[in-house]
């Protein structure tokens, strides 16, 4: 879809403030794997040998989004630098690897926006490596009788051998580009069956999504669902609902498979009707209206997913999800950005989960997905997933 002159100004100046911003803050946390930030200094995930293998150390699900925002920056200005800084992140991710029992289902996240993206840019053949090493530790999850690909590992009390949740939708890509890579079908194959299975039993009549499913892992019987991260069982989480509008269209992308298409489009149907009057995301659609919880996460990933459906759907379909995409993101820059010196992040209202002690901080794929979102209007995103 082409911008009317206005938008078009709207996101010249919107990715100048980003970028320019960039320019100081990937200096600044160079060294850094940053999660969140702080009093408005990017943490460091990376930072102590004794967090190598914790939930929240160096395996923690997000540390792939800071080379994923360097790598688009790459790919936009063409500047070494950022190549260069994102490698570093890259190579420190390594030790996940040896130490292997941080790690989950999020691999996917993890190398797909620093490995694979640094070997499809720059050709590096140690990335590629890498890239089909998490690839086969992803695969290695699937559980055949539920056809579901195992999200976490188990908790002091907690047994989540048969958990699945919808955010592996962004994972999988990972399998799909290590078939495309290798030319052998079979990390594709579980990719469609994980991606047939959440659209069968996470996907709610009204295109809504469940953020959790537990099977018995042995026969594969559906066993209950949880709230996960949302508000409760049968609400609805709105990153949930992001991950599964944008991840049906990347699955659609990948395979060409309709069926995913026409869920992608129930999903943003629901998503679009639900999207309130000031654009701004709340943590739950279903969440009671006090207190005011936002996410600008889910906001940014369904920008994507937007969009990117808008390419996919025949013409009279286009505008109305590119609107709903530019909505958010109109939303998002005018109300929740952070562009100054004072802070390491940019969107400001972020929630890890609704029932999270803290609410409104930074979240590294928040500006991700924000940069990956501006990028795609402006017709120049690396497409990482
Ligand atoms: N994938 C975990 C989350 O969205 O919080």
């Amino acid at each position: 879809m082409n911008l009317i002159d206005q938008d078009r100004i709207w996101l010249e100046e919107t990715l100048k403030k980003f970028i320019g911003k960039m320019e100081w803050v990937s200096e600044k946390s160079r060294d850094k794997i940053p999660a969140t930030t702080v009093n408005g200094v990017h943490d460091d995930r990376s930072a102590g040998a004794d967090t190598w293998t914790a939930d929240n150390g160096l395996s923690w699900w997000t540390n792939g989004f800071w080379g994923g925002i360097l790598w688009q920056l790459y790919h936009e200005t063409g500047r070494e630098r950022y190549s260069e800084i994102a490698g570093i992140s890259e190579k420190k991710l390594d030790q996940c690897f040896t130490d292997y029992y941080g790690l989950h289902h999020d691999v996917g996240f993890m190398w797909l926006p620093t490995a694979v993206a640094d070997y499809k840019l720059t050709g590096n053949e140690e990335s590629k490596k890498r890239a089909l090493h998490a690839a086969g530790l992803l695969a290695g999850r699937f559980n055949p009788a539920g056809k579901f690909i195992r999200a976490w590992n188990d908790g002091a009390d907690k047994d989540t051998r048969g958990w699945a949740i919808i955010d592996s939708l962004l994972n999988i890509p990972l399998l799909y580009w290590a078939s495309e890579e290798t030319k052998d079908p079979r990390y594709r194959q579980i990719a469609m069956l994980h991606a047939d299975m959440a659209m069968n039993i996470f996907i709610r009549p009204d295109g809504s999504s469940n953020h959790i499913v537990e099977f018995d892992p042995e026969n594969g019987d559906v066993v209950k669902t949880y709230g996960g991260q949302g508000y409760e069982n049968g609400s609805s989480w709105t990153r949930g609902q992001s991950w599964a509008l944008y991840g049906f269209v990347i699955s659609y992308r990948h395979t060409r498979k309709k069926d995913y298409l026409d869920t992608a489009k129930r999903v943003a149907n629901y998503f679009a009707v639900n999207i309130p009057e000031d654009g701004l995301i709340p943590v739950d659609f279903r969440q009671p209206k006090e207190p005011c919880w936002m996410d600008d996460t889910a906001a940014a990933i369904a920008a994507c997913g937007f969009i990117e459906l808008s390419k996919e759907v025949e013409e009279w379909d286009r505008e109305i999800y590119f609107n709903a995409a530019m909505k958010l993101l109109k939303a998002l820059t005018d109300n929740h950005c952070d562009f100054t010196e004072n802070s390491d992040g940019m969107l400001t209202h972020c929630s890890g989960a609704y029932h999270m002690a803290e609410h409104h901080v930074n979240l590294v794929y928040a500006d991700y997905f924000l940069l990956e979102a501006l990028l795609k209007l402006k017709g120049n995103d690396y497409f990482m997933w």
